[in-house]
C-alpha cells in the first residue's frame, strides 16, 4: 500500500509539523509530507519545512483575518488535488475552515488542540484552563467539521496543571504531550483505517 499522502498548514512555529516530519524519518509514521503551507508568509513553520527540503508555500492573501477568502480556499482546493493529497493536517493553522475545503475532503482533515477537547475550545486554550483553575488538561487529536474545535475525537492525551504554573510552562508541557500524541494518533488511524 501506498504511504498516505499529507498537506500540512500551520500559522506559527511549527512544532508539530517537526514532531510529524521527524516521526516520518524515524519510521514511526508511515505517511509522505507532500508540501507544508501558511497563511503567513513570515510563519516559522515555512523555515522549519525548508530545512526539512520540504516543498512549501504562503496562502494566498486574505481580506478576513480568522479565514481565507472563498477564492483562496478554492485555489488550496485545486492545490491539494492537483498533488494529490489525501490528508489535510493542520498543525497550529489558525483560520477557520469554510466550505470549500470541508466539501473537498470529507473525514480527511485534522487538527490538534491544546486541550481535552469538548473543553477549552477557541484560542489559547491552556490559558483558559489556567483561568478556569483546573488540575488536568492535555491535547486532542480530532476531524476537523463546520463547528470550531467540534470534529470527533480521535485520540487524547492527559497532562497535570500544577501549582506555580504560568502560560508558558503549561504550553509547553501541552506541547510536549502534543509532539507524542499527533504521530502516534495519526499512525494509528492511517493503519486502522478508522474513520469518523
Ligand atoms: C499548538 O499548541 C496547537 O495545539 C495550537 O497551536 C499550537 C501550534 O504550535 N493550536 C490551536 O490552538 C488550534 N486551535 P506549533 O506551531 O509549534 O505546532
Amino acid at each position: 500500500m501506498s504511504r498516505p499522502r499529507l498537506a500540512v498548514l500551520g500559522s506559527g512555529r511549527g512544532s508539530n509539523f517537526v514532531a510529524l516530519q521527524t516521526a516520518i524519518l524515524e519510521h514511526r509514521l508511515d505517511a509522505e509530507i507532500v508540501f507544508v503551507a501558511s497563511d503567513l508568509p513570515d510563519a516559522a513553520i515555512l523555515t522549519r519545512a525548508a530545512e526539512f527540503g520540504l516543498p512549501h508555500l504562503t496562502l494566498p492573501p486574505s481580506p478576513f483575518k480568522t479565514k481565507l477568502s472563498p477564492e483562496g480556499e478554492l485555489a488550496l482546493v485545486a492545490y491539494l488535488q492537483q498533488h494529490e493529497v489525501e490528508w489535510v493536517v493542520l498543525a497550529g493553522y489558525m483560520r477557520v475552515v469554510k466550505p470549500p475545503l470541508l466539501d473537498a475532503f470529507p473525514n480527511r482533515i485534522v487538527n490538534i488542540h491544546p486541550s481535552l477537547l469538548p473543553a477549552f475550545k477557541g484560542l489559547r486554550a491552556w490559558e483558559q484552563a489556567l483561568a478556569a483553575g483546573v488540575t488536568e488538561t492535555g491535547c486532542t487529536v480530532h476531524y476537523v467539521n463546520a463547528e470550531i474545535d467540534g470534529g470527533a475525537i480521535i485520540a487524547q492525551e492527559r497532562v497535570p496543571v500544577l501549582t506555580g504554573d504560568n502560560s508558558e510552562t503549561l504550553h509547553a508541557r501541552i506541547q510536549e504531550a502534543e509532539h507524542r500524541l499527533y504521530p502516534a494518533a495519526l499512525e494509528r488511524l492511517f493503519t486502522s483505517g478508522i474513520q469518523a
